[in-house]
């Protein structure tokens, strides 16, 4: 297995610094215990509320909903023994000089009668806010769960002049759920691990035996695993083998050749648990009968320190305050300039896989992304920093793309975003297995 190899090299040649070292399986604690975690965050991000109201200008936020049918913000201010809206839902916020001033602190309801909007009214009366903010935004996801038949019952109930003080500020969810607590790192940092020693097992002679295993085995595999593990995923785990023009989107045909002596692996994976998602991508190569690590393909070991480099132009690009769309031309300026070539789809990850805030790129859209692409790039955030390098493997006379992806949290002294884990740097190998056979002479 690619670590543990790694860290015997190491000793003995010391060769360039590696962050990582051989990932284990974190076990999670009992689930009472995780949701005494889990609230403890949830406290930490409702606190902060106030001065993100503060900070944008406006004076109140609004979020109702039905069971059901909640706003995208509610799953990141709800509890952990919260597994819906009940009844009628409804908070309201308000900016931190009004709760300061006149004491407007946070309120909610949960009552499916219509007295929920008179004693809304006085609370509003009271406070006074000059712009409340809904979840109307047409484009935004996190931005837009305010419900059409909600928001006309709202505006029917409060009356014009509430109504009029209603303002769709795409921002306020967006970094609101985008933003990670700090005390939230140690444990994803863990759940990566665990991720990351997924793939390490999944990626080893002890799943995957050339010439009879194929991709849809490991991706089973690893389905299994998480289940056994506690752990849950927010997608399907794809593994391919990779070949000229392997264009990663859908999963594997089923009935596809198992994988083989030579073959050149990737696996696009994460896993979930605590309410936060990873999403990681990893290479692996599958060394021959007889060769060993440095018997890969020049080639081939190429193509990952090329896409190595594009995840360092990616990190030192992003600049707190630039629009994603300014951090891809940024990036894909840096990669042609160093005669490179390749694609950027980065983006937030954390409450969802694909979170709240802006991208950097998508998929084949790689001279912007509207409206998403536009946002600017907010700090205390986590980003999957996703990728592939195009390159040209002589070996196998064919350009191949090495896909990576590892996720990146925002280091607030260095000013910089680092690794939560780590990141690939050597691929997995599948070892042949060993004839047992032959060294039966010594016992
Ligand atoms: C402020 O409002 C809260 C909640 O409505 C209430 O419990 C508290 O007593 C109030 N504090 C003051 C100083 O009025
Ligand atoms: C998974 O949860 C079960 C039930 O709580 C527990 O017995 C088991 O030890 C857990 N497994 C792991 C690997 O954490
Ligand atoms: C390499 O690939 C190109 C284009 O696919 C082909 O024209 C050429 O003959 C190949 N070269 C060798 C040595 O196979």
């Amino acid at each position: 297995m690619l670590l543990r190899k790694f860290i015997a090299i190491l000793s003995f040649f010391a060769p360039r610094v590696v962050s990582t070292k051989k990932p284990e399986y974190q076990h999670l604690p009992p689930l009472r215990e995780q949701a005494k975690i889990q609230d403890s965050w949830r406290q930490e991000r409702l606190d902060s509320v106030p001065a993100l109201l503060e900070k944008h200008g406006v004076d109140a936020w609004l979020l109702s909903q039905k069971e059901y049918a909640e706003d995208t913000a509610f799953w990141s201010m709800k509890q952990a023994v919260q597994f819906s809206a009940r009844r009628r839902t409804t908070y309201i916020f308000f900016a931190e000089h009004l709760v300061e001033s006149k004491n407007c602190t946070f309120q909610s309801w949960i009552d499916i009668t219509p007295a929920v909007w008179t004693e809304l009214e006085h609370v509003l009366e009271a406070c006074n806010p000059k712009s409340i903010v809904v979840d109307t935004d047409p484009q935004i996801a996190f931005a837009s769960g305010l419900h059409a038949g909600e928001r006309d019952l709202i505006v029917g109930q409060l009356g014009p002049y509430w109504a009029d003080k209603l303002v769709n500020k795409p921002i306020v969810p967006v970094e609101y759920i985008g933003t990670m607590p700090k005390s939230r790192l140690g444990w994803y940092r863990k759940i990566m691990e665990t991720a990351w020693a997924i793939i390490d097992e999944g990626f080893s002679e002890k799943v995957i035996t050339p010439g009879k295993t194929t991709t849809e085995d490991v991706e089973w595999w690893m389905r299994d695993k998480i289940q056994a593990l506690n752990y849950t995923t927010w997608f399907q785990p794809a593994v391919s083998i990779l070949g000229p023009q392997t264009v990663i989107g859908p999963p594997n045909t089923p009935g596809a050749r198992p994988i083989a002596y030579g073959d050149l692996l990737h696996v696009d994976f994460g896993v979930t648990a605590m309410g936060l998602n990873t999403d990681t991508q990893h290479l692996a190569y599958v060394l021959p009968p007889g060769d060993k690590e440095k018997d890969i393909p020049q080639g081939i070991i190429d193509g990952l320190k090329a896409g190595n480099r594009l995840q360092d132009l990616t990190r030192a690009n992003m600049k707190i305050g630039l629009s994603g769309n300014e951090i891809l031309k940024n990036i894909l300026d840096n990669v042609h300039a160093e005669g490179l070539e390749g694609q950027i789809y980065s983006h937030p990850i954390g409450d969802w896989g694909h979170a709240a805030g802006t991208l950097i790129g998508m998929a084949f859209l790689q001279d912007g992304v509207t409206v998403l692409g536009d946002l600017p790039l907010l700090k205390n955030m986590w980003y999957s920093v996703e990728l592939y390098a195009e390159h040209y493997v002589p070996e196998k006379n064919a350009t191949l793309n090495f896909f990576l992806e590892e996720d990146v949290y925002w280091h607030d002294e260095k000013e910089s975003w680092e690794w939560v884990y780590g990141r690939q740097e050597r691929f997995h190998l599948i070892k042949p297995k060993e004839k047992k056979g032959l060294f039966r002479i010594q016992g």
